[in-house]
């Protein structure tokens, strides 16, 4: 079958067809992958920002259709169309059982079981998946069953960047009613915690962003208010009278707008970070300023989502027309088309390119 695969750090992925999956063991499901988006996070596996092991099928953001089950597998069958979890969640860890499943402590094991075969050696995917191919093998935990009728190539989307982003707000920062919130980086897990802060009513919404399309984007989900980040304190000003926002956003991955998104939260407030940072980078804060501003500093994972309860509420959003998930695909292209659409993503002119298998 046919699979994108990052053979080292910084290359162009090489579209291979001879890629060949492992013997589907006990617990595990084998499904044909429908379509699959493109996160910034393959682009940060590719330059090492995410640390991968190579080769690599990259991918892991995407829905399929469930093919065939290995012995023990009770909660989906052959023919099923699920969503992929990047985080299983097993239901049995002590994460799991304390309702954090997004931190399942199943997620270890399930990257470093290597499902597909490449020349005859076993590789992995990209955070146990690489919906990258035609094809996968991901342990039972790590699929939400979906109803038939639900379109994959829309709802793909959920996988990654939807749950990450709407999550950020809703499940991460409890954004509440008439509140104001600040987003900075409106790509598609920007553009989803914006979504997520309008479902949730806030009042105010900023999205910051250094791409003019962005930002234009970002009012057609749901920013009330835009700007480039040089323009950030006036409209603090303006919005928040200077105090800073009740809950700010980092959906970026850089400790610059990390740090910027702590000083963009109100004393009080909540700052959320979102974006996947380098391991080697620091970001700094004076012992003070931590005390003294009583802020909520807080990382997102997955968007705090327990996914078997979260991804079916985001389907019914979409649903009842209140989360837009048509208009975040930019872009649909085949698998030999990925490299153009990590080119696309860098220089900030897509939200999403969903590759349809
Ligand atoms: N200031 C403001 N905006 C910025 C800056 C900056 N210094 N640098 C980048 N951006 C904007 C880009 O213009 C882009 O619109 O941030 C956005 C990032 O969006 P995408 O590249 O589409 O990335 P996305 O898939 O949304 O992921 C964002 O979340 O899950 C993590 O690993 C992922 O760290 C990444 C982050
Ligand atoms: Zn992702």
């Amino acid at each position: 079958m046919k699979a994108a695969i990052l053979t080292a750090l910084n290359e162009p992925l090489q579209i291979r067809d001879d890629v060949g999956l492992a013997d589907l063991g006990p617990g595990e499901v084998h499904l044909k992958i429908v379509s699959s988006g493109v996160c910034h996070s393959d682009l940060s596996a590719q330059n090492g920002t995410i640390p991968v092991a190579t080769p690599c099928v990259l991918g892991h953001e995407g829905a399929g259709v469930i093919q065939e089950v290995g012995p023990g597998v009770t909660q989906v069958k052959a023919g099923d169309p699920v969503i992929l979890s990047f985080t299983p969640a097993c239901r049995e860890c002590k994460n799991c059982l304390r309702g954090q499943s997004y931190l399942c402590d199943a997620m270890v094991p399930m990257m470093m079981t290597p499902h597909f075969v490449i020349d005859g050696n076993p590789v992995s995917g990209m955070t146990g998946c690489g919906t990258f191919a035609e094809e996968m093998i991901v342990p039972e935990s790590a699929v939400v069953k979906v109803d038939d009728d639900i379109p994959l190539d829309i709802v793909s989307l959920i996988g990654c960047g939807v749950t990450t982003g709407v999550g950020a707000s809703i499940n991460t920062a409890k954004v509440t009613p008439g509140s104001s919130v600040v987003v900075f980086g409106a790509g598609g897990v920007g553009i989803s915690a914006i979504q997520g802060a309008r479902i949730a009513g806030a009042a105010e919404i900023l999205a910051v962003d250094l791409v003019d399309s962005k930002l234009n984007m970002a009012k057609q989900f749901g920013a009330t208010h835009v700007c480039k980040p040089d323009d950030f304190e006036g409209m603090n000003l303006q919005i928040t009278g200077g105090e800073g926002f009740d809950y700010a956003l980092e959906c970026i991955g850089n400790p610059v707008t990390i740090r910027a998104t702590y000083d963009a939260a109100r004393r009080g407030g909540t700052a959320v970070v979102v974006g996947v940072g380098r391991m080697d980078q620091n970001i700094e804060f004076t012992a003070f300023e931590l005390f003294y501003a009583d802020k909520n500093l807080r990382g997102s994972m997955y968007g705090s989502s327990n996914v078997r309860t979260f991804m079916p509420k985001l389907l019914r959003l979409w649903k009842a027309g209140k989360l837009d998930l048509e208009n975040m695909i930019s872009r649909r292209i085949k698998i030999d088309e990925v490299n153009d659409a990590f080119r696309a993503m860098q220089e900030g002119e897509v939200i999403r390119s969903v590759i349809n298998f």
